[in-house]
């Protein structure tokens, strides 16, 4: 739509006297569809043309008439509303689509890197809702800026290092129940770091033990070291198993030990800068201008702690890897952290800092509870995904039993219902997770979008387009020859019209998601296209209409098919053929 209205305010530029840019992001796209395709406001010109808006909206609706490419331009109030010839606009973003004008890809990104942090969950400890949601949030951005030509680093920041880990090894030689262990790692040692908590509140020299076992793990001892390169590998094993079900694909897997030989460098550095002051033995970075807490780098023992790693890190991707933006998907809780960090990154004088950004996200409920991995509360995520995989299973059973990889697309319908359910609100909102809403093939939901997709194949299917198992980011139908597909029409019925105009939105939309960092963009986008087409699919004859709107009409279904593929992909979820 951006090409129309910058052709509508190049001629109202001219009419009214105020440069094309602006007038550019004054047109709006009206709420109801029967207004019209655009609208322009006459408020802001009232003043200095000193007429009321009404008046103004009047005069300029005729003159607009006169524009070939609009067929209707009527004043509502203090609206100019505008009709386009849709034949014209019709081919003309058909066009755009198959010539993939900035449709699909575009390149402003080329020559940048970003790095995303992304996943990030600790080792010996459940792979929580926040970590889920992390992954499912950053691969949707890492997606998204390739689409735009960014070089993108998927790196997952793996909490292998700290405190917690002494804590663990002292609970592990007291109360380890090896057998127990071995069987059930992750969750036997999250419960030894749980009794841990309980047993220190009557008997504090555990924490003494703690950081002494923390300090031997720092200092490299070998049996401690041991013990801790068991918990990263069961660990690994099981994160793995997840990402293996999600699809998630890392370019990095740097835990916070691996800055461990990176960490004296930073503190040099933050001495000869003149940026360290000694807190209690400890030192810190001094942050009130910002109007912070002062950030701890190493405590009183010599540990550093996860802001040094963060420190270390940053300028790890900046200096090593060539990002030139950092991202960072975590919960909003901590957010006072990247303030600090990025402040201790723009007091070093990196100007890269500004190109620093948290990109924060809500919790996940569910059934309205939060869940504490402390309390020992623990959500297995595994389950959820299996919970979600075993019921799209059984709705497909009943749909379409003879389908030939019923499992497959189980899978694909199970685990493309949880992403697209976290993906389809803002980040900042908490979501409520429901299994048989996010499950469900109708309403806003993953599987209805699918569902769209296999039923825009089997058309194209059974007009001997597409074959069975086929899958395909190219045009299957034939392509658009100037206006040659659109001019034999009768005219364009406003279904068809409605359907392409919506698709049209889609680089719009994929623009704004990365700007805003905002997937949920592209999946709202992707459920009103997938309504518009099912609209269309019930009203509209495919097959069987006149041989031009059969062409057409065809070609406007491999439109769909394509833009869904274009926005799942982005989303991380897949797209079977058949469901
Ligand atoms: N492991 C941390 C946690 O679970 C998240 C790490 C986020 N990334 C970072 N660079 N600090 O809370």
């Amino acid at each position: 739509m951006h090409f129309f209205k910058e052709k509508l305010a190049s001629t109202l530029s001219g009419l009214v006297g105020i440069d094309e840019t602006t007038l550019t992001d004054w047109i709006e796209i009206p709420p109801d569809k029967q207004l019209g395709d655009l609208a322009f406001p006459c408020f802001q010109l009232a003043k200095s043309l000193r007429k009321a808006p009404q008046t103004i909206a009047s005069e300029l609706a005729p003159k607009l008439m006169e524009i070939p490419f609009i067929v209707k331009a009527e004043a509502v109030g203090p609206y100019v509303n505008v009709h386009l010839n849709r034949k014209e606009a019709v081919s003309y973003w058909l066009l755009q689509m198959q010539d993939n004008r900035d449709f699909f890809t575009s390149s402003t990104g080329q020559n940048r890197a970003v790095a995303i942090d992304l996943s990030s969950p600790n080792i010996a400890k459940p792979f929580s809702m926040g970590h889920l949601r992390s992954t499912i949030i950053g691969t949707a951005l890492a997606n998204l800026l390739e689409t735009d030509g960014y070089q993108v680093f998927r790196i997952n920041h793996l909490g292998d290092w700290g405190t917690q880990f002494g804590k663990i090894i002292v609970a592990y030689h007291r109360y380890g129940d090896v057998e127990a262990i071995k069987k059930h790692p992750i969750q036997e040692l999250n419960a030894l770091y749980v009794r841990f908590h309980e047993e220190a509140e009557t008997n504090p020299v555990l924490e003494d033990e703690g950081r002494a076992a923390f300090k031997r793990l720092e200092d490299g001892d070998k049996e401690t070291l041991d013990l801790w390169r068991w918990m990263v590998s069961v660990s690994l094993e099981e994160f793995n198993r997840t990402y293996a079900m999600l699809g998630t694909q890392f370019t990095h897997v740097l835990g916070e030990s691996f800055y461990n030989d990176k960490m004296a460098a930073v503190v040099n550095e933050l001495s000869e800068k003149n940026l360290l002051t000694t807190s209690e033995g400890a030192e810190v970075v001094m942050l009130e201008e910002e109007n912070f807490p002062p950030c701890l780098i190493r405590k009183s023992d010599g540990a550093t702690l996860y802001a040094t790693r963060d420190l270390a890190a940053a300028l790890y991707r900046y200096r090593d890897l060539g990002a030139t933006s950092l991202w960072y998907v975590v919960g909003g809780e901590q957010r006072l952290h990247f303030q600090q960090l990025f402040a201790v990154l723009s007091r070093m004088g990196y100007s890269f800092a500004n190109d620093c950004r948290h990109i924060a996200f809500g919790l996940m409920k569910i059934g309205g509870k939060k869940m504490s991995t402390r309390k020992g509360q623990i959500v297995r995520l595994q389950e959820v995904l299996d919970e979600a995989v075993r019921r799209a299973k059984d709705i497909i059973d009943e749909k379409n039993p003879g389908l030939k990889s019923a499992d497959a697309t189980a899978k694909a319908i199970g685990v493309g219902a949880v992403i697209f359910n976290d993906l389809k609100t803002h980040r900042i909102h908490e979501i409520n997770f429901s299994l048989e809403q996010a499950v469900a093939f109708e309403g806003e939901t993953g599987p209805y979008v699918q569902y769209t997709h296999a039923r825009a194949c089997s058309v194209l299917r059974k007009a001997g387009l597409l074959s069975g198992l086929e899958s395909t980011s190219e045009w299957v139908t034939e392509p658009l020859d100037g206006d040659v597909m659109i001019q034999p029409l009768q005219e364009l019925d406003s279904l068809s019209y409605e359907l392409m105009k919506t698709i049209s939105y889609f680089p719009e939309v994929r623009k704004r998601a990365i700007n805003e960092a905002d997937p949920s963009l592209v999946a709202k986008h992707i459920l009103d296209v997938s309504q518009d087409f099912n609209r269309f699919y019930h009203e509209m004859p495919i097959l069987n209409a006149a041989p031009a709107e059969r062409v057409f009409r065809l070609r406007l279904t491999d439109a769909t098919r394509l833009t869904i593929r274009a926005a799942l992909e982005i989303l991380g979820i897949e797209h079977p053929v058949e469901i």
